[in-house]
């Protein structure tokens, strides 16, 4: 098995090192190999997805992410800005479904913004389409207005739309997640309103039919939105498309205290995946060596998991963090008074201990 390494930009080299680290006490036997993404490889070679750094992760059955971006490249034209590299990974390895899970540890539920008693035990999943959706949509652009209420006017469109075979791959990726959790599926659209997504929610109602062992229920994006912060543990797994998702694993996010502490995985057809952090290079923080390397260290255990069948090895990682947690470890975006304040370098020796 082969693991592509590209920590990328800011706190990300000081995540992944931590993560790698985690990875290499396990005694598996893998190959790791490091690449330049994002801002550090437009430095060194000119663009943020060099054809090297492509091969290697087409190459290999993972790709280990840290993040990229930095202010110090917002002038540059927008296809060799870091965030290209993204965008690049996930075309050309047909990386359509995302996972984020939203977990509240229990020795954080005081972090989130929800009252405790709401996230105290919060294990729902969140499945983003990745590829599909007005994200992509042609045809977009600007235009005069011809019709409308202000025809000559200056107007911008984009397209919302899916194919059935994307919305049936995506919700087969749902129904076999939650058959392996607490089997419930609720699938969120905007039917009521929208001819792409009433495609949505007729074809994940088809597709259900081949797993009678998963309960199915499908709700209105706007209703979702509420429920998440009323009673977000009514949920199991979610599945939606690119621009709902986005939404809402964000909204989700905050039920579990710190974007630190979220990891996420990008599948393909062939379980190949990207496993990084659900947060960015943090350029604010960057360099000072306090950045939470938690949510890294969880992602490669979901690599483990999905991309190269060792579930005794990621669970091994998930109840380290758990018990270094339990030990009272913090970095700063989770500390809290009564607990131990510790950088980004003393948290990976912790779990790597543990
Ligand atoms: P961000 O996620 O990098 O940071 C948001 C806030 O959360 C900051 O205050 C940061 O210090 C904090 N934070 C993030 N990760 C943390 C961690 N592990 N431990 C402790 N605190 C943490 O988002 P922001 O500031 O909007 O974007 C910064 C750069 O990252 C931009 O260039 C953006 O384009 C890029 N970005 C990259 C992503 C990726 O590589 N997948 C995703 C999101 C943003
Ligand atoms: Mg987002």
């Amino acid at each position: 098995m082969k693991i592509a390494i590209l920590p990328g930009d800011g706190i990300g080299t000081e995540i992944v090192a931590e993560a790698v680290r985690v990875l290499q006490v396990l005694d598996l036997r893998f190959e790791m190999e490091e690449a330049k993404v994002g801002g550090a490889a437009y430095e060194a070679h000119g663009h943020p997805l060099p054809d090297a750094t492509l091969k290697l992760a087409q190459a290999a059955d993972a790709v280990l992410f840290g993040a990229v971006g930095d202010w110090k490249y917002d002038t540059l034209e927008r296809s060799l800005r870091p965030e290209q590299a993204i965008l690049g990974l996930r075309k050309h390895l047909g990386l359509f479904a995302n996972f984020r899970p939203a977990i509240c540890y229990e020795q954080l539920t005081h972090a989130s913004s929800l009252k405790p008693e709401l996230v105290a035990g919060l294990d729902i999943l969140i499945i983003r389409e990745l590829t599909g959706d007005i994200y992509f949509g042609q045809p977009r652009g600007r235009r005069t207005a011809v019709d409308g209420h202000f025809p000559g006017a200056l107007e911008a469109f984009d397209t919302m739309r899916y194919s059935k075979p994307e919305i049936e791959r995506i919700a087969h990726v749902a129904f076999q997640a939650a058959r392996k959790r607490n089997k419930r599926v609720t699938s969120v659209d905007k039917a009521n309103v929208l001819e792409t997504f009433q495609l949505w929610k007729d074809v994940v109602t088809e597709v259900s039919a081949q797993y009678p062992d998963v309960a199915l229920d499908h709700m209105y994006v706007d209703n979702a939105a509420m429920q998440l912060v009323k009673a977000p543990k009514k949920f199991d797994v979610v599945v939606t498309g690119n621009m709902f998702g986005d939404i809402l694993s964000d909204e989700a996010a905050m039920l579990t205290g710190s974007i630190g502490m979220l990891p996420s995985a990008s599948l393909n057809a062939n379980n190949q995946g990207l496993y990084e952090p659900s947060h960015g290079s943090a350029p604010d923080i960057a360099g000072k060596g306090v950045a939470n390397p938690l949510a890294t260290i969880l992602s490669a255990a979901m690599m483990l998991r999905f991309s190269l069948q060792q579930p005794e090895a990621a669970d091994r990682i998930e109840s380290a963090v758990r018990a270094v947690l339990a030990s009272g470890y913090r970095t700063p975006d989770i500390w809290s008074e009564g607990t131990q304040k510790v950088g980004t370098r003393e948290m990976g020796d912790a779990v790597v201990a543990a």
